[in-house]
């Protein structure tokens, strides 16, 4: 097992975090928070929508499955699923605002028979064993320490023959050059993340437990147009007065320049 980071990183200050900025986010980005998979030109939007729906290709989600999506968000994943699939869907979260707005939206879009939101932490999983057919995270690993035990946990949620569906970030299998890694310590410390595990971890880590079928991509190269769609988010001036007084550390100074990550990128996204 590998061992939690001391990086100043905290459950509580991640919950706070979100509390504090969904509301905006929502408004200002939509429903999803995660990368894109870029097929030519298009929206952001689209190309989010294109990558849950690869990696729910990619992990065969079948329908009407039983999903557990960990670190849910504002629920763009799970409704997807209810809405392409006919999957049921419980979506956990570690902040009340963020549940709170994602079950708004579900009743908006009437999905509350397929898809329900919890306040849950992904570091204890308190959700009866064996009970999923899918277990789902996208993008949320990024904000856990212990990520072997997070995700043994996970796979203990399965029912047998059930999938994990992975998607995050990932560092290069080689090491990090100093200007690299100084942005990587700039972007996790922004994003409140720690730092990234490598793609040949996760699929160490999956090897050791009881699953059989495990695939592994990096899609880097599609998603990498998503950080420049977000620098160009950030260029909005509405934008730059939203983060100045929605999160002290996000005023325009304090934000990793995006911009930055249009160079070749540091850490990649990965499906596992
Ligand atoms: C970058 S967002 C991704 C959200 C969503 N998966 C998506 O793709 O839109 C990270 C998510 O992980 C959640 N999260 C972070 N730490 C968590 C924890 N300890 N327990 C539960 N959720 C957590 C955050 O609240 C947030 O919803």
């Amino acid at each position: 097992m590998n061992t939690p980071r001391d990086d100043g990183i905290t459950a509580q200050r991640v919950r706070a975090h979100y509390d504090r900025v969904s509301k905006w986010s929502s408004l200002l980005c939509g429903e999803h928070i995660h990368q894109g998979y870029w097929e030519g030109i298009g929206s952001i939007k689209e190309a989010q929508e294109r990558l849950i729906a690869r990696l729910a290709s990619f992990a065969q989600i079948f329908p009407g499955a039983a999903v557990l999506d960990v670190g849910c968000g504002l629920g763009g994943s799970a409704f997807w699923l209810a809405e392409h699939l006919g999957c049921s869907v419980l979506g956990i979260t570690n902040s009340c605002k963020q549940a709170g707005l994602a079950m708004k939206s579900c009743r908006a879009r009437r999905l509350e028979d397929n898809v329900r939101f919890a306040v849950l932490d992904a570091n204890i999983l308190n959700v009866a064993t064996a009970s999923f057919d899918v277990v789902w995270t996208l993008e949320c690993a990024e904000h856990l320490s212990a990520r072997e035990h997070f995700i043994q946990n996970c796979l203990g949620l399965l029912k047998r023959d059930g999938r994990f569906a992975f998607g995050g970030w990932a560092i290069p299998e080689q090491d990090l050059r100093l200007s690299q890694q100084a942005l990587l310590d700039q972007l996790c410390s922004a994003m409140l993340c720690h730092e990234p595990d490598r793609l040949s971890d996760y699929v160490c880590w999956l090897k050791s437990s009881k699953l059989t079928n495990i695939v592994a991509q990096d899609w880097t190269e599609n998603v990498r147009q998503t950080a420049a769609e977000w620098a160009r988010t950030l260029e909005n001036r509405l934008v730059r007065l939203f983060l100045r007084f929605s999160d002290p550390r996000g005023s325009p100074k304090g934000v990793v320049r995006l911009s930055k990550l249009t160079e070749p990128a540091p850490c990649g996204m990965s499906p596992v």
